[in-house]
């Protein structure tokens, strides 16, 4: 089969279109024919090495961490999956991952994919979208009423936060460039703040939740955008507890892992009509170069998704 593999650490170059076999199953696992996969910022992280010390993947290694597609076969001690199941999927970073025709997961890393969305569509949600939900729902519990600071609300992850925080009644602020103003309303953002034109903290009125997807300068100026008890969220890097001490307010880091229980959550929005994924670019496993470049310009709407075969 068909994978996009990486032999050593490094940049684009690195990414080799291989030919090998079909992974072997454990009992416990199924086999997936990968009609769709998606592209995170993890992919390129981990293709050049950021994250060796962390997670040692053993080399060559298949990239990928999101995958919409056909269960193919099933192990000896699956019983919750049939052949011909439509599964989505965000697998265990640390291993094999889904820029292939096949890639076997554990059967309790799969999740029914939404019936009302393409594969194409199903294959953007799974990494992005636990990551948006552990963050609104469980480490920042967004609730009615509540003023949410999304930043980078066109994203692949803030654009389902900004779903997410707005279906739990929340009064949603997003930021991102003038030329996604309208795609961050369209997602239902009451108020967006365009961040190359304005200073984020002169166009924001106190709010009880921040989401960091960015780090550094952002996070930093955000504490004080926080009212008394507020929370800041980030998936950057952990935040400053006695920065956010001395304001009166707290901070939370959120690094996910597989969640087919959230998938589930995800896919009945979807299917209810409250969450629709963005896909703002497309690609085959042969143009993973471009596909890497344009995640790696950070300029990416939405979630860019690679288009591997028919189910
Ligand atoms: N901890 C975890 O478990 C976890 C999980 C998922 C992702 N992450 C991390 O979270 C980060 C975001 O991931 P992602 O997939 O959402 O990234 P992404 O889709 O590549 O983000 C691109 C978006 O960021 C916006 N942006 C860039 N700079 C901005 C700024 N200064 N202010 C506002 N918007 C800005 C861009 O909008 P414009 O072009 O309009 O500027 C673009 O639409 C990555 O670093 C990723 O590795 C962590």
């Amino acid at each position: 089969m068909k994978a996009v593999r990486i032999h050593q650490y490094g940049g684009r170059e690195v990414l080799s279109i291989d030919d090998i076999p079909v992974p072997a199953i454990a009992p416990d696992e199924v086999l997936v024919r990968v009609v769709a996969a998606s592209i995170n910022p993890v992919d390129w992280k981990v293709r050049a090495g950021y994250l060796a010390q962390m997670i040692p993947h053993p080399l060559p290694l298949t990239l990928g961490w999101d995958v919409s597609g056909v269960v193919a076969a099933v192990g000896a001690q699956v019983t919750q999956w049939q052949v011909g199941d439509a599964v989505f999927s965000r697998p265990d970073l640390a291993r094999n991952g889904t820029y292939a025709e096949f890639v076997a997961i554990r059967a309790i890393e799969c999740a029914r994919r939404p019936r009302t969305i393409s594969h194409v569509e199903a294959a953007s949600l799974p990494l992005a979208g636990i990551t948006a939900w552990e963050s609104m729902v469980d480490a920042a519990q967004v609730g009615p009423g509540q003023r949410v600071l999304v930043h980078a609300g066109s994203g692949g992850v803030g654009s389902l936060a900004i779903q997410i925080a707005r279906a739990a009644g929340a009064h949603v602020i997003a930021t991102t460039s003038g030329r996604n103003r309208a795609l961050v309303e369209s997602l239902g953002a009451h108020q967006v703040v365009d961040y190359t034109a304005t200073k984020v903290a002169d166009a924001v009125e106190p709010v009880d939740v921040v989401f960091d997807t960015l780090g550094g300068e952002v996070q930093e100026a955000s504490w004080t955008l926080l009212k008394p008890g507020g929370i800041q969220v980030s998936i950057i890097s952990p935040p400053d507890e006695a920065r956010a001490a001395q304001q009166g307010v707290r901070g939370a880091f959120v690094f996910i892992g597989p969640n087919a229980p959230v998938l589930e959550r995800l896919a009945a929005m979807v299917d209810g009509g409250t969450l629709r994924p963005v896909v703002g670019a497309e690609f085959s496993l042969d143009d993973i170069a471009a596909a890497h470049a344009l995640s790696e310009s950070g300029r990416a709407v939405g979630k860019i998704v690679l288009y591997v075969g028919a189910p």
